[in-house]
């Protein structure tokens, strides 16, 4: 139907007859010329009228997103209306025939960044439609074949595992299927392959890896989605370095064919203390020259108790973050910050502008700096590296909550302000805590998954000290998201049972939910090891996109729902019995 393609057609077919299939994207009505824009999967080309031409009463008649095929000739446009940015910009097709395949209905969206994210998803097959979204998608389709050619060329083999499943634990909330053969019994989809590629090592396949779907009931926001892809990858007889290379080496390949970027060759690595401890997170985004700095040893001494209390408390900090010309922040933004702190747990927000590091304390303007000696601030200034012109951000308090709302601070400062630099910064975080204390339930949770294996090959040391155990887990950051995560698995059976038993899963539990699973460890199981990219998030940071949702085709929206097919609804009375299920709240 089409001899070339709309975003194709450039000065080198200049006088050439084409012919082009697609969407009229604009049209307009200038003194007896018609201009249209016609848009297709490849770009747009700026199509003329002119008054004389056969096809000028056709063309008359022409809306948005009217489906055409047009026949013209390529002509130069004069150099003044050039538009260098379009890779059509120089020429123009002058039309000859217009041939209308559809035409279309007013459309119900504006077909740009304007619309809302309800209409947009509503009618997402327009949407789809607008050159942003092709490209999107385009990146993920390269990203997904940059994927499967690196490992099917280096020992991986695709092996696909079952959606209709038993609850794996990642920590979310399953999606429960009903069976309909055995009344009262429901499948859940996987949150991921996590215990399946496990088993596929016990069975022998070595390398795996599978573009998966994923599905996990949690609370949604601009990375998460309820549905959402990972590529999964499991490796046997291989440490925490043979999954981290393998991983970074993939990483790399296909950051060099989709966006022709060289990443670092071998990524950084951090440990997860070291992290919290400077970035006050455990994923740090090092494109942001700041870090956090422990002054405990400078205000210790002092008589001012809300640096001097967690300063002399083992489990406490005091942080301080250097805002690299925040000395211009007004009150009014510093108080917005006060309250952003307060979100994550902090009880008030200690600060000092610096007007003058050679003036000494007389040179600083803060409401604590009465409270301050020369020792300390020049402790502090020392530490800190601060520079006329700077702000201080003080925190203080216990210290994973104090880290933490540090972190977040550094992260909205250094955005507020636009201090990242340009670029991308991967980061491996590794030695994770085995375990986090959940104080709502007076338990341990695994800060990983309850497959993961500590770094301690001995079950007895790790039952003496839960708290203290470091794991074989990591994630791989890339520009303060995580996109992967992982772990060297536990592979013996005792040391399985024992992480169950500190987790407070009872005997018959772990028999219930994971029998099989322990019953496997009992057959020779390699050792393997892991890692899991969330696709999403990585296509999502290569198409510069902030929200997942714009780099997948029919996403759900932040409550869960599919506006375009009205997902999920109810089902009819005939089908719930079918399915042994009565419903408690009935909705129409
Ligand atoms: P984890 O739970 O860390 O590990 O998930 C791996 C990666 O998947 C992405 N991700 C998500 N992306 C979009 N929406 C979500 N709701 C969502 N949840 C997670 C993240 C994350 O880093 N089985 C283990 C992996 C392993 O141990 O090999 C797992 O699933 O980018
Ligand atoms: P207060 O003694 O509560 O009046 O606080 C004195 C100053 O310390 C105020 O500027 C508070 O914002 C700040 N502040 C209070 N609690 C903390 C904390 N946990 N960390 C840092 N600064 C704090």
């Amino acid at each position: 139907m089409r001899s070339h393609l709309c975003g194709e057609v450039n000065e080198t077919l200049d006088g050439q007859s084409v012919t082009l299939c697609g969407w009229v994207a604009r049209r307009r009505d200038l003194g007896g010329l018609i201009f249209l824009s016609l848009r297709d999967h490849a770009g747009i080309i700026q199509v003329v009228i002119e008054p004389d031409s056969p096809a000028f009463a056709d063309a008359e008649r022409l809306r948005n997103e009217y489906c055409v095929r047009l026949q013209g000739t390529v002509r130069m446009r004069p150099e003044s209306q050039w538009n260098e940015s379009m890779p059509t910009g120089k020429v123009e097709l002058v039309a000859e025939a217009v041939e209308l395949l559809n035409a279309s209905a007013p459309i119900p969206l504006l077909m740009t960044d304007e619309d809302g994210e309800e209409v947009r998803l509503r009618y997402r097959y327009l949407d789809l439609r607008r050159s942003r979204m092709q490209h999107n998608m385009r990146i993920r389709a390269k990203l997904n074949q940059a994927i499967h050619k690196h490992l099917d060329n280096n020992g991986f083999s695709e092996f696909e595992t079952p959606i209709l499943t038993k609850a794996t634990p990642e920590g979310a909330r399953d999606y429960l299927v009903p069976s309909r053969v055995h009344a009262g019994k429901f499948f859940a989809l996987p949150q991921s392959p996590q215990l399946f590629k496990q088993l596929l090592m016990m069975a022998g396949m070595d390398r795996y890896y599978q573009i998966a779907r994923c599905f996990r009931d949690e609370d949604l926001r601009a990375d998460r989605q309820p549905e959402f892809t990972q590529l999964d990858m499991e490796l046997s007889f291989v440490d925490e370095s043979g999954v981290q290379d393998a991983a970074e080496r993939l990483v790399r390949a296909v950051f060099r064919d989709v966006l022709d970027v060289e990443l670092p060759d071998p990524f950084p690595r951090m440990s997860w203390q070291e992290a919290m401890e400077t970035y006050g997170s455990d994923k740090p985004d090092l494109r942001y020259p700041m870090r956090l700095h422990s002054v405990d040893e400078h205000v210790k001494h002092l008589e001012f108790r809300v640096f001097s209390g967690p300063a002399n408390d083992e489990g406490q900090r005091v942080a301080a973050l250097r805002v690299p010309g925040g000395a211009a922040l007004s009150r009014k933004q510093i108080d917005t910050y006060t309250d952003y702190v307060k979100r994550y747990g902090a009880r008030g927000l200690a600060w000092i502008k610096v007007n003058d590091t050679a003036a000494g304390i007389a040179g600083l303007q803060s409401p604590v700096a009465k409270f301050l000696d020369e020792e300390a601030w020049s402790g502090i200034a020392a530490l800190t590296g601060v520079e006329d012109g700077d702000l201080l951000f003080f925190g203080g308090g216990e210290w994973l909550e104090t880290s933490n709302f540090m972190g977040q601070l550094l992260v909205r400062c250094g955005a507020d302000l636009e201090l990242a630099n340009e670029g991308w910064q991967p980061l491996w975080v590794t030695d994770f805590p085995m375990f986090e204390w959940d104080e709502d339930n007076s338990r341990f949770m695994a800060m990983h998954h309850p497959f993961t294996a500590p770094q301690s090959d001995s079950a007895e040391a790790l039952k003496a000290d839960p708290a203290g155990a470091l794991s074989k887990g990591y994630d791989v950051v890339l520009n303060g998201a995580e996109i992967g995560g992982g772990s060297v698995r536990i592979h013996k059976p005792e040391m399985q049972e024992a992480v169950f038993k500190l987790l407070g899963i009872s005997d018959e539990e772990a028999q219930a939910k994971f029998g099989f699973l322990l019953e496997a460890l009992k057959y020779g199981c390699p050792p393997h090891g892991g890692i899991a990219f969330g696709l999403d998030r990585v296509a999502a940071l290569m198409a510069g996109e902030p929200s997942i949702r714009d780099v997948i085709a029919f996403p759900k929206t932040t409550t869960a729902q599919c506006p375009l097919t009205d997902a999920p609804s109810a089902i009819s009375p005939a089908q719930l019995d079918e399915l042994h299920i009565s419903v408690k709240t009935r909705v129409e």
